[in-house]
Formats: structure tokens, C-alpha cells, sequence
């Protein structure tokens, strides 16, 4: 197997491959740091981080359903003074790149992440406002154009790393979304976060999860994903990071042609602690099958 070249830029940043994880489904990489060698993934986009610690929702709060699973964890973090003590430290071990994802219920909270983190020695910045689990901030941003640029531009004051904007499906056009946040200002877009779902126990007659809804993530979402991810990468310049139930490399490599610079790995990690390796070895076994020499050689080709 003839060696390939993986590098990816995304924002100005160079990542080893375009292999990350996806917020909120490896933490920052510690517990799963027994299983994997983080030392060979692109970037770790750790789980949401708010000016203070939430608690987040009620149990239960993760439910499966077929082809994924639905959760409602509603933003737990343990705040980011804790986040910077513990965990930045934790991933500065490796040689890997850090996105560390941002939550908040105002503008004016997630100014306040950033501004703290302008110091840190991180890599890029995710601002989270797609999360369909909290009833101010998240997704409540996501889902109208003008806001969604009135918070990319605010956050840009503070932000010292590259913003890249994190988007829900949950949209009717995700093209003038994506127009919005790099209107205002954004270097880079992820997408997909969760789907908006439900699940009814039919024996105790009520929702599963407490919160009544959650997200609904992998492999049943990875057709809407991909097909955002296409109009996305044809409508604007941004560098995208894909995901929506990715388990594979082919898997990621759909999302490569589709027009993704980076991958995250989300749900797949749940049931396989490695998920994240395989895919890089899988994207790997694909280009060397077709004699590609460089990711980018497939990159946005449909
Ligand atoms: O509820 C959650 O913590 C999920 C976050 C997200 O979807 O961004």
C-alpha cells in the first residue's frame, strides 16, 4: 500500500488528515484515549463547553432508534474555566489539532467563551448553534438567517482562532443559512448537527426521553447529510467539516466528494470506542484502490 497524502486546511489550519470527532460524542478524548491514539487523528472536537457549568436535561436522555439513536443531553458541560484546566491541557499531549466546540444561551455567553479562550492554545473554534436540546441558544440561533449572522459576526470580535459555524438540519434552505454565517464572517461550516425527533413507548404510553425530543444521529441522517454538504460546497467558499452517521471511510469519502474538507465521526463511536481509526484507514484503502495520491484529488468531485 503506497503512502497517500491525507493533509487538509482547513481555515489555515493544516490537519494531518481530515479525520476528527464530532462535539459531544467523545468528550475531549480522554476516556477514549485508552482505545485510541489520538495522536493520529486530525483534530478533537470536544463536547460543547459554556461559560458555566449546565447540568443539562433530565434522564433519560439518549434513546436508540433504527440506523441511530436519539439524545437529549441538553449541553452538559463543566463550564470553561474547568474545560481549560483540565481538558486543553489533557489534548495538548497529543499531536493533534483542538476544536473545542462552543455552547451558550445568549450572544453574549458565547462572546464570553471566546474571549476567554483567545489565549488558549487551541486550534479553531466551533460555534455551536444547532443544538435542538436547549430552549435558549442552540439551535434557537441556527435556524434564522439574520441571527445566525448577527452571532457569527459578534463572536468574530472576540474569536483569536478561526470561527468555524456549526449548522442544523432542522432548516428549510441550508444554503441561505450557510450564506448567513459567512456573511457574518465565519472561516469555516460543520454540518450536519442532529435531526429533531421523537420516540413514543408504546407500553407506558410517554415520550422515551424526558425532555419529550431529542437529536437523531447516525447512519439513518447520512443521506441528508450528504446532500447539505453538496449544496453547501456549491454555493459558498467555506471549507465544510462533514458528518451525519459516517461509520465508514467510505463513508467519509461520499462526504469528500460531496465537497467536505474534514470528517467527524459521531454516533459511530458509541459502538465502536475506534470507529475513528477505521475510517481513516478506510479513506486510506480507498484512495490507494483508486491510485488517488491526494485527498484533494477527490474532493468535491460530484
Ligand atoms: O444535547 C446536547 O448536548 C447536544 C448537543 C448538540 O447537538 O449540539
Amino acid at each position: 500500500m503506497s503512502k497517500v497524502d491525507l493533509r487538509v486546511n482547513i481555515a489555515g489550519v493544516e490537519l494531518k488528515n481530515p479525520v476528527m470527532t464530532a462535539s459531544g460524542t467523545f468528550g475531549s478524548g480522554i476516556e477514549y484515549s485508552e482505545y485510541v491514539d489520538l495522536n493520529r487523528l486530525g483534530a478533537v472536537v470536544t463536547k460543547g463547553v459554556a461559560n458555566i457549568p449546565w447540568k443539562g436535561n433530565a434522564s433519560p436522555r439518549v434513546a436508540e432508534t433504527y440506523g441511530g439513536m436519539l439524545n437529549s443531553v441538553g449541553l452538559q458541560n463543566p463550564g470553561i474555566e474547568e474545560f481549560i484546566k483540565k481538558d486543553i491541557p489533557f489534548l495538548r499531549q497529543y499531536d493533534t489539532k483542538i476544536i473545542v466546540n462552543i455552547a451558550g444561551r445568549t450572544v453574549e455567553d458565547y462572546c464570553s467563551v471566546v474571549e476567554r479562550l483567545a489565549s488558549e492554545d487551541i486550534d479553531l473554534l466551533e460555534l455551536n448553534i444547532s443544538c435542538p436540546n436547549v430552549k435558549e441558544g442552540g439551535v434557537c440561533f441556527g435556524t434564522v438567517p439574520s441571527m445566525v449572522e448577527h452571532v457569527t459576526k459578534e463572536v468574530k470580535k472576540f474569536a483569536k482562532q478561526p470561527l468555524i459555524v456549526k449548522l442544523t438540519p432542522n432548516v428549510t434552505d441550508i444554503v441561505e443559512i450557510a450564506k448567513a454565517a459567512e456573511a457574518g464572517g465565519a472561516d469555516g461550516i460543520s454540518l450536519i448537527n442532529t435531526l429533531l425527533g421523537m420516540v413514543i413507548d408504546i407500553h407506558k404510553r410517554k415520550p422515551v426521553l424526558a425532555n419529550v425530543v431529542g437529536g437523531l444521529s447516525g447512519p439513518a441522517i447520512k443521506p441528508v447529510a450528504v446532500r447539505m454538504v453538496h449544496q453547501v460546497a456549491k454555493a459558498t467558499k467555506l471549507p465544510i467539516i462533514g458528518m451525519g452517521g459516517i461509520m465508514t471511510g467510505e463513508d467519509a469519502i461520499e462526504f469528500i466528494q460531496a465537497g467536505a474538507t474534514g470528517v467527524a465521526v459521531g454516533t459511530a463511536n458509541f459502538i465502536n470506542p475506534r470507529a475513528t481509526l477505521d475510517v481513516l484507514e478506510g479513506i486510506e484503502n480507498y484512495l490507494n484502490q483508486y491510485g488517488e495520491e491526494k485527498i484533494g484529488d477527490v474532493r468535491g468531485i460530484i
